[in-house]
């Protein structure tokens, strides 16, 4: 039988209203015996002036075993549990203590929210609304509280028990000689979601730090036995974050102690739980012989990500959770730049553009598109997403860029110090932002009630340039237009304030000055005199450094782009070029048409950069040779065809491979002396090495195939990584070979092991569904593991050819996949079912075919957090 799903409820925005209780203490005490644990709760409550409302809390699967005021048991008739709200009717005037006694048993919770067991461990993961799987509480992010913590458990099973704060008694349990409990006390006041707790049998590596003023701040990092020995890389990482945003931001760390613990079990990334931040376990162990470069960076970026948060997002909070990206957007900017300063500035932005463009710009033009700040939501899970993370990052980016860099700055300090211990709102950002950039006087050049619609408008705007030459008078003349298309809710746009940075190239090919336009009309001119009196209009370099998170089009040729490509000394600028010029050949071939003439104009490009007086430098020459996302070609198509735009890609890289294989193995041969160089060091030949093999590999090179199979078992899981990746799409002996190999050398090592599955289920073969239900049913996948279940299933998601079949087969299989995860794990079935977010923009009988598999998952008995997501993609 068919039930229609019961319309779920929307929090709005505009219902916000403060609490009406402070609660400026609370006391935990947790009990953790054999098969549940006791958590009793007082809560240290006083009534906000002039509120006579009840005093309502949240609690979500909790036994509830006593419930107390200020001591008294109450009656039945005086409180009321429904659904996950407790409330007691009539509470006292003055400050009062409610206690409540909950019974949990972790062992059965598979969301991994609240108090779960991983291994034999007990962790914590509280953001957004997990502390209501602990205790009864208001768990809102603007009720600010002083935790003090007591934690008691067997010695043997666990001997480690964290929670947040400093340690401040720790002993035997008197009448349970078996049993030790350890008193954490956290002094700065802080919502529900930043609260932690482990409890384990953990081996600690220790550190310090001191900080500028002088405090010495012990740092342990937490593992399970047997991992020690990868975690030199996350702690020295944790260092570099403290020096630097004392040295940027002047931002000290806060506390004497510092906890880090890493768990296999894990939704997300890592969690910034106050000095005790938690930490999906494969963003912690890693060294080069275990991690690939690029895990590396995002380790180190996670690990500052993290650690950043302390003072965007701990000290300075959000006040609803309608302001996550106050803390996420910033927290990420901080990031970004953190990396820039360490690493290379331009790869980084061209990396994190890349990001965007094919995740963020995706989101904002489907079903589940919103804004930064959006106005409503069911489950706010659904919106830990590339916009409120990334987009909201590339709001502050422009905000910088319109400013300049000191007044920015200005703005930042001002922020954190008129902030600090308060739950803010986006609003109040932006608004320290300009006062601390105007304090000198100075004044805007852009009127901020416009550029705050980027908060509240979903969706990339888009900017045509014009260009107008009069080549008598060396005059150009740009005419900008922007504009935006409407999202779910959200017909109408207005314009926005959009930072466009620009120059042209001048005869010698160098891009001359740089300029600023702010662009805040749906149309706008600007006007360059005293230019060469050339014939040809000059070539424009546009959105350089991507100054702004929009798409564009100009009247660029291909001989603009490919001056571009060859000059630019933006890098961005240069690598977008060649990117434009990739995807024009790889929309053609996936579409059929003749693009042989382009083609040999770009292998002509290609070669002048693989030869010796060509790119230098490997990880640029790398970067501009790397092709488009899939996600973006598909973008580009009147009917996305993700199997053809997979053919293409393939065959390009035959095509390059074969055509300029000796200037490729060239430069593989100038690569291979640094090529096991420590990280950072040889990460660009190696990024270089990657890239060479996977086209020598698809032209047929067997030397190289070999190589590659060699590098599997090599010193590297760079080169091993990209040797698999090389061979991956090649239906030959060597990619058989290798992933056995990759199978024996990592079988014991879960976190390593993952990336098998993933390989394994991205394999295009023909039995590849068939593969994918051995490798669900395979001894040593972990359905209960986040990491293992997105291994296999966006592996298949990464198989065009399987998951798009065309009888719908893939599709089906992935709906009834979801629904089995979405049964224990909402967060992670519900962040699943956005893949099939693009179903609208595919030919007649993929349509179908994702229409009934979504009917498939609606008729199913979906968690609140799925719901929504498929209700919005059925719209
Ligand atoms: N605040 C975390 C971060 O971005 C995000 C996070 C970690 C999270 N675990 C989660 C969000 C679980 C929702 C659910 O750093
Ligand atoms: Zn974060």
């Amino acid at each position: 039988m068919v039930t229609s799903p019961s319309p779920q409820q929307s929090v709005r925005l505009e219902d916000y209203r403060p609490f009406p209780f402070r609660i400026p203490k609370t006391e935990l005490d947790v009990v953790i015996q054999d098969d549940a644990v006791l958590v009793t709760a007082d809560l240290h409550l006083e009534p906000v002036q002039d509120s006579s409302e009840p005093l309502r809390l949240q609690g979500v699967d909790l036994a509830l075993i006593s419930l107390a005021v200020d001591g008294q048991p109450l009656a039945a008739d005086a409180y009321s549990l429904s659904g996950d709200a407790l409330q007691i009717h009539a509470t006292p005037h003055q400050p009062f203590t409610v206690t409540t006694v909950c019974k949990l048993d972790p062992a059965a919770n598979g969301s991994l929210e609240g108090l779960y067991a991983s291994g034999g461990m007990l962790t914590t993961q509280c953001e957004a609304e997990g502390f209501r799987r602990i205790t009864f509480h208001p768990d809102r992010p603007d009720v600010l509280s002083c935790f003090r913590v007591r934690i008691e458990a067997d010695r043997e099973r666990y001997p480690v028990l964290l929670s947040n704060g400093n340690a401040v008694a720790a002993g035997p349990v008197p009448e349970s000689p078996t049993r030790h409990a350890v008193v954490w006390e956290d002094p700065f006041p802080k919502p529900s979601y930043l609260f932690a707790l482990v409890a384990g049998d953990l081996k600690e590596i220790r550190d310090h730090f001191t900080t500028a003023s002088g405090r010495r701040v012990t740092l342990r990092l937490h593992v399970e036995a047997g991992d020690e020995p990868y975690t030199a890389h996350a702690m020295e990482s944790l260092k570099r974050s403290m020096a630097w945003d004392e040295q940027i931001y002047g931002l000290e760390y806060d506390l004497d102690e510092f906890n880090t613990v890493a768990v296999r079990h894990f939704n997300m990334g890592a969690m910034e739980n106050k000095s005790l931040n938690i930490f999906n376990s494969k963003l912690v162990l890693a060294d080069a012989e275990t991690a690939t470069d690029g895990e590396l960076e995002r380790i180190e970026s996670v690990v500052a990500h993290e650690y950043f948060h302390n003072w965007s997002g701990n000290r300075i909070t959000c006040r609803d959770w309608f302001q996550l990206s106050l803390k996420e957007g910033l927290t990420v900017f901080r990031d970004q730049c953190f990396t820039a300063d360490l690493h290379c500035a331009a790869l980084k932005r061209i990396e994190d553009a890349a990001m965007l463009r094919n995740t963020q710009f995706r989101e904002d033009a489907g079903p589940t598109a919103h804004p930064v700040k959006p106005d409503a939501y069911q489950a706010i899970d659904n919106f830990y997403t590339t916009t409120i993370y990334e987009k909201g990052a590339e709001l502050i980016r422009m905000l910088q860029t319109l400013l300049g860099d000191a007044r920015f700055m200005r703005g930042m300090r001002l922020y954190f110090q008129r902030h600090d211990g308060e739950a803010a709102t986006t609003e109040d950002f932006v608004a320290a932002i300009l006062e601390g950039a105007t304090e000198d006087g100075s004044s805007l050049n852009f009127e901020p009630e416009q550029f705050k619609r980027w908060y509240h408008q979903a969706g990339t705007p888009h900017v045509s340039v014009d260009r107008q030459w009069e080549p008598t008078e060396g005059r150009l003349t740009l005419t900008f237009r922007q504009s935006t298309a409407p999202t779910p809710g959200q017909p109408d746009k207005l314009p926005v304030v959009i930072p466009v940075l620009w120059s042209v190239l001048n005869a010698e090919g160098r891009a001359g000055d740089e300029r600023l336009l702010v662009l805040d009309q749906a149309q706008q001119s600007v006007v360059l005199e005293g230019l060469a009196k050339t014939p040809q209009p000059p070539v424009l370099s546009l959105f350089r450094n991507f100054s702004a998170p929009v798409t564009w089009t100009a009247d660029q040729g291909d001989d603009d782009l490919f001056a571009l490509f060859a000059e630019d000394t933006d890098a961005f600028a240069r690598w977008d070029a060649g990117q434009q010029l990739w995807k024009r050949l790889l929309l053609a071939r996936a579409s059929g048409a003749d693009a042989s003439s382009l083609e040999m104009r770009m292998l002509d490009a290609v070669s002048q950069l693989l030869s010796p007086a060509g790119e230098q430098d490997p990880a640029v020459l790398a970067t501009l040779l790397a092709f488009p996302g899939l996600a973006e070609l598909e973008a580009l198509q009147d009917e996305a065809d993700p199997p053809a735009l997979f053919e293409a890609s393939c065959a390009l890289r035959e095509l390059f491979g074969s055509q300029l294989a000796d200037a490729l193995r060239q430069r593989l041969a100038s690569s291979a002396e640094s090529l096991q160089a420590h990280w950072p060091a040889g990460q660009g030949e190696r990024q270089l090495t990657a890239l060479i093999w996977s086209w020598l590999a698809a032209a047929g090179d067997e030397e190289v195939r070999d190589a590659a199979l060699a590098a599997v078992s090599g010193p590297s899981m760079t080169l091993a990584r990209a040797a698999l990746r090389a061979l991956q799409p090649i239906d030959c002996a060597q990619r058989l070979q290798a992933l056995q190999v990759f199978h024996d050398r990592w079988q014991d090592r879960p976190v390593i092991f993952d990336t098998w599955f993933a390989l394994e289920a991205s394999t295009p073969r023909p039995d590849a569904l068939a593969r994918v239900e051995v490798l669900l049913q395979h001894p040593r996948f972990d359905p209960m593991a986040p990491n293992s279940v997105r291994a296999v299933l966006g592996g298949l998601v990464g198989n065009p050819s399987v998951f798009h079949a065309l009888d719908g087969s893939g599709y089906l299989f992935m709906a009834r996949q979801i629904i089995a995860v979405d049964g224990r794990n909402p967060i992670t079935a519900s962040r699943m079912a956005k893949v099939f977010s693009r179903w609208h923009t595919y030919g007649p009988q993929r349509k179908a075919a994702v229409q009934q598999a979504l009917a498939v998952l609606a008729e199913a008995d979906l968690s609140t957090n799925t719901r929504e997501v498929v209700t919005l993609m059925q719209a």
